[in-house]
């Protein structure tokens, strides 16, 4: 399974609903919704109320990611707001195991996040009771910013692991993803390609979304 999740963060919010369902319209798998709370991150998004807003606009799943402190103080209400897929990061949260089974109680399906230089080895005792992996590859908090190179050694390493332990995991790449690095970044073995800047940064979303699809398919070995 290969999906692109167009990233909101970089569409034009005064027209937020006619940009979500042009990418829906465009071949788009999921929409990806970036929470900022001005203190995880330096940057202020994204909160419940715009969540539901897009629930009403797309019939496509909605993937929030959260990037704030005590994400377990939003997590329901974010699920209530229409989030089949809710990620935490590593680093936000204190009792990881806690927030991870309070997504799955929502209802959503649960991931979770590490920061460029957090390692792999923090999964070690999570791993097996998540759905999905989100490997930022570049530092959370803006859109448009370069793709961070040892990032794929980061991917290898954990499709790795993901397949020595028979996990049905995904690999989700968020940052940086575009023309130019998509075919490595999809040989290094990612299911799930989430890119903002380089989707609505562009002039005709179905070209760039079939062109993405297109180098995926062809590096696809998992
Ligand atoms: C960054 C966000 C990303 C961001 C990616 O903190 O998590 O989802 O929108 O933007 P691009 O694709 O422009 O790097
Ligand atoms: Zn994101």
């Amino acid at each position: 399974m290969k999906l692109i999740a167009p990233s909101i963060l970089s569409a034009d919010f005064a027209r937020l609903g006619e940009e979500i369902k042009a990418v829906e319209a465009a071949g788009a798998d999921w929409i990806h919704v970036d929470v900022m709370d001005g203190h995880f991150v330096p940057n202020i998004t994204i909160g419940p109320l715009i969540v539901e807003a897009v629930r009403s606009v797309t019939s496509l799943p909605i993937d929030v990611h959260l990037m704030i402190e005590n994400p377990d103080n939003y997590i329901p209400a974010f699920a209530r707001a229409g989030a089949a897929w809710i990620s935490v990061q590593t680093e936000a949260s204190v009792h990881l195991n806690r927030s991870v089974q309070l997504i799955k109680e929502c209802g959503a399906k649960a991931g979770v996040v590490l920061n460029p230089t957090t390692p792999i080895q923090a999964l070690e005792w999570i791993i097996d009771a998540i759905d999905y992996v989100l490997i930022m590859s570049v530092n959370p908090g803006f859109g448009g910013q370069a793709f961070i190179p040892n990032s794929l050694d980061k991917i290898s390493a954990l499709r790795q692991v993901i397949q020595t332990k028979n996990l049905k995991t995904l690999i989700q790449v968020d940052g940086g993803v575009n023309e130019k690095t998509i075919a490595d970044i999809a040989a290094a073995g990612v299911d799930i390609f989430v890119a903002g800047s380089a989707i609505f940064g562009s002039n005709d979303y179905r070209k760039t979304i079939s062109s993405f699809r297109a180098k995926i398919n062809k590096q696809a070995q998992f």
